[in-house]
């Protein structure tokens, strides 16, 4: 087994989440879960970026100690002097430094030639190591960059005292085999690559993020990032709990081991919900309100008989609670006939399927049945006898 590193964006990419606002205390709060949680570095903001996040990441870091905290970094000096004045009191400073290396980004954004933007990379990089022991590097855009391009300014970031190299699909924009191949690339090509941490950073504009982390990690990427409940901008960055239980769920493909604590997924989940007003969408894979129910009749009849035929996750496993069978139009007698038992109702064969006639017409009417529902409809039954 090898082990990764997991980036926890959620305060910094996650707040950038249109209508996201969290203020120092609750981004204290969710950095305490985050650290139980134990991710290994916790990105706590952009300190340069308002004096409320300078003094959130400042805070943050004198308040964990078992994950590493860092901040975001423009390339220019004032941020980096402001980033260090905001984390020289953490355990391990650490920095993250980005600057976009695509033709549209550096042409348009930032009017720059690739020389130059190749100068402020190794710049900031070599400015930053003058405080920082651990220094981020962001190729912003990377996956719309030229390789060959990337090739080159990674080795100068590395030569330069880079000690992670992160590769950001900043737009969402690539495909899992293209991202992949970013990954498996710059391993065979950057001299020094296999000295630093390489990292993945996926949006999930068309919805890839988990797959394309997934693809960078059998290419060679020995850090992800990521965002609890999968926030951020635009459509979001990848959810970390999706990968966190992928590489569990499927750990004999992958042979990888993430030190997350899996039992408090569903408690981080919930808390970045409640703190961001963020509603997670009921079938969200791993933390949905839906992903353990199960309504129809027959998955009923299978996790009744063997819960091993439609579960592949228990909610244990993320500190959730017990799977639900959901009574629905769809659920089955045998379902049905375990429910009234639970609640506490053992009627006789005939009653139990009279019971369940009306159960079948009440679901055809209601959208939702629930436990009250079931109860009159039972009694009725029990007071008929
Ligand atoms: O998506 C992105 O490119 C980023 C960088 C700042 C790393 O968030
Ligand atoms: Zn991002």
């Amino acid at each position: 087994m090898s082990q990764i590193d997991i980036f926890d964006t959620t305060l910094r990419d996650g707040e950038q989440s249109a209508g996201i606002n969290l203020n120092t205390a609750e981004k204290i709060e969710i950095a305490r879960q985050l650290e139980r949680l134990g991710v290994t570095i916790i990105e706590s903001g952009f300190p340069a970026s308002s004096p409320g996040d300078f003094d959130a990441v400042q805070r943050i870091a004198g308040t964990v100690k078992n994950s590493i905290v860092t901040g975001l970094s423009r390339s220019m000096k004032a941020d980096i002097d402001r980033t260090w004045d905001a984390l020289k009191g953490a355990e391990q400073p650490h920095i993250h430094i980005f600057l976009a290396t695509s033709p549209i980004h550096m042409e348009h954004k930032l009017m720059k030639t690739p020389e130059q933007v190749v100068d402020i990379a190794v710049e900031s990089v070599r400015y930053a190591k003058k405080f920082f022991p651990l220094v981020q590097w962001s190729a912003e855009d990377a996956s719309r960059s030229d390789p060959e391009f990337l090739v080159h300014i990674i080795k100068k970031v590395i030569e330069a005292g880079a000690t992670t190299i992160n590769l950001p699909d900043t737009v969402g924009y690539a495909t899992p085999a293209e991202y992949g191949a970013m990954f498996r690339y710059m391993t065979e090509n950057v001299p020094g690559i296999e000295n630093v941490k390489l990292s993945a950073h996926c949006h999930n504009d068309l919805g890839m993020a988990t797959a394309n982390t997934l693809a960078a990690i059998e290419n060679g990427a020995t850090q992800v990032e990521g965002t609890i409940n999968g926030i951020g901008e635009r459509a979001g960055n990848v959810a970390l709990e999706e990968i966190a239980v992928a590489l569990h769920i499927r750990k004999q493909f992958y042979e990888i081991e993430t030190g997350i604590n899996l039992n408090e997924i569903k408690r981080s989940s919930q808390l970045v919900s409640q703190l961001t007003g963020s509603i997670i969408q009921p079938n969200k894979a791993v933390v949905g309100k839906n992903a353990f129910a199960h309504e129809s009749g027959i998955h009923q009849d299978g996790m009744l008989k063997n819960p091993l035929t439609y579960e592949i996750i228990t909610p244990e496993l993320i500190g959730d609670a017990a799977t639900e069978l959901v009574m629905g139009k769809h659920s089955g007698r045998h379902a049905f006939r375990d429910r009234a038992v639970k609640m506490g109702f053992e009627l006789p064969d005939d009653k139990l399927n009279e019971a369940f006639v009306e159960f079948k017409k009440l679901a055809d009417r209601k959208k939702q049945i629930t436990e009250d529902d079931l109860f009159v409809l039972l009694t009725d039954q029990q007071i008929n006898d």
